[in-house]
């Protein structure tokens, strides 16, 4: 049997048995530039028991480190806590492989993994708060609806601690280190946080909820194991803290100008902005959609105040990065912003009223109407560019004072 790939042991009878994907580069259109991880836990209890599984592609390494602990055909349970391709693409070949006693899942992961896999084996749901005996030990089962599929849920192995979190306090990071305290604070922080911007941001709220009935659930883990990037095992105030504060999206000063430009007018509307957003007291973030990928905007905005979008007019339209960006950024629901649309244009003019119409339908309360300039802008343009900044800023300001 192959035993190149070791497992990690992260508590008495718990050991990361996952997979390491060093080279992707982008994860359903966010873009990982530090890689991945899928994670697996296997439980040396009674019934020894597997949590969660890795995408299809690392099957091998996966089964790998489990047989670098046990023969994994000495598998009884599998626990599904998310149904995403992720984390259940080999699921398939190991239950053939492996033919463990019982595989358990959530009522919407039980649907979700029927309509994924054409599967022989039943799959058991399990309700929330209930408990399951793996002998020598127990596991606690709490949804995590939409955290990140309406599948999710979390286990708790209350013996060890350890919750099983899947998607949730997890980040996209290719490491060596199993461990988030080997890690640099600051990539932990960066990536931390730009995973919740561009995966959970959307359920933010539910986020809330989550933490809260975590608490009232007596669940006091010692170790946090996601499903994605290391494992929390040292200070867990830091991700459950972070969290609380992602959540929350409460404005900050920072205000983030976006734009594409086609002969650089669009630029220095951006610049002039920029400028007049750090003379009144805001602290501009610029991105040029040439240089800068959606995923990282998003990053930005999960901890900014104000969002300023602008785009020049192409053919009647809004540019199409510019688009791509918006359209991303209404689906992931960002909250509690202020904001403004500019854009140079030729003849037409439509791309900043189409801006202006995507912010409102997002609930992002607008300092002021579009800001246009025809063709190049002069120094009257920048001026009205420049006070447009300084208007956020006025507004980012007081609202924080
Ligand atoms: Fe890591 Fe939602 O899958």
């Amino acid at each position: 049997m192959n035993t190149t790939y070791k497992a990690v042991k992260i508590s008495d009878c718990v050991y990361w048995v996952g997979a390491v994907d060093w080279g992707i580069r982008d994860f359903h259109g966010y873009a990982t530039g530090r890689g991945t991880t899928y994670n697996a836990y296997l439980i040396m209890a009674d019934k020894i028991t597997l949590v969660d599984t890795v995408k299809a592609p690392f099957r091998e390494e996966f089964l790998s480190r489990v047989a670098s602990v046990v023969d994994p055909a000495s598998i009884d349970y599998i626990i599904s806590n998310h149904s995403e391709m992720d984390h259940t693409g080999c699921l398939p070949e190991v239950l053939k492989t492996i033919r463990p006693e019982k595989v358990f899942a959530s009522s919407m992961g039980v649907k979700a993994l029927g309509a994924h896999f054409q599967l022989e084996q039943e799959i058991t749901a399990v309700k929330d708060g209930e408990t399951l005996s793996l002998g020598s030990r127990q596991v606690t089962f709490t949804e995590a609806r939409m955290l990140h599929w309406p599948d999710s849920m979390f286990s708790y192995l209350s013996d060890d601690d350890v919750l099983f979190s899947q998607d949730a306090f997890g980040m996209h990071l290719a490491s060596a280190e199993r461990f988030a305290d080997e890690i640099d604070g600051g990539v932990l922080e960066y990536e931390g946080a730009r995973y919740f911007a561009n995966i959970l941001l959307p359920y933010a709220p539910l986020v809330e909820k989550l933490l809260a009935k975590v608490g009232t659930l007596g669940i006091a883990p010692e170790i946090i194991a996601p499903d994605h990037g290391p494992i929390w095992r040292d200070d867990l105030a830091v991700p459950l803290e972070n969290y609380g504060r992602w959540a929350a999206q409460k404005p900050t000063k920072k205000a983030v100008v976006v734009f594409d430009t086609m002969w650089q007018s669009t630029e220095k509307m951006a610049r002039a902005v920029a400028e007049g957003l750090h003379v009144g007291g805001a602290t501009p973030m610029v991105m040029s959609l040439k240089s800068c990928h959606r995923s990282d905007v998003v990053g930005e905005i999960l901890e900014a105040g104000a969002l300023i979008v602008g785009s020049p007019t192409m053919n009647n339209n809004m540019f199409p990065t510019v688009a791509d960006i918006l359209t991303y950024l209404k689906g992931l629901k960002p909250a509690n912003l202020i904001g403004a649309a500019f854009g140079s244009y030729g003849w037409s003019g439509e791309a900043a009223i189409q801006i202006k119409k995507v912010l409102e339908s997002m609930g992002v309360d607008l300092v002021d109407d579009v800001l246009k300039v025809k063709y190049v802008p002069d120094g009257d343009d920048l001026a009205r560019c420049h006070a447009l900044g300084e208007a956020v800023a006025g507004r980012l300001v007081g609202d924080r004072e």
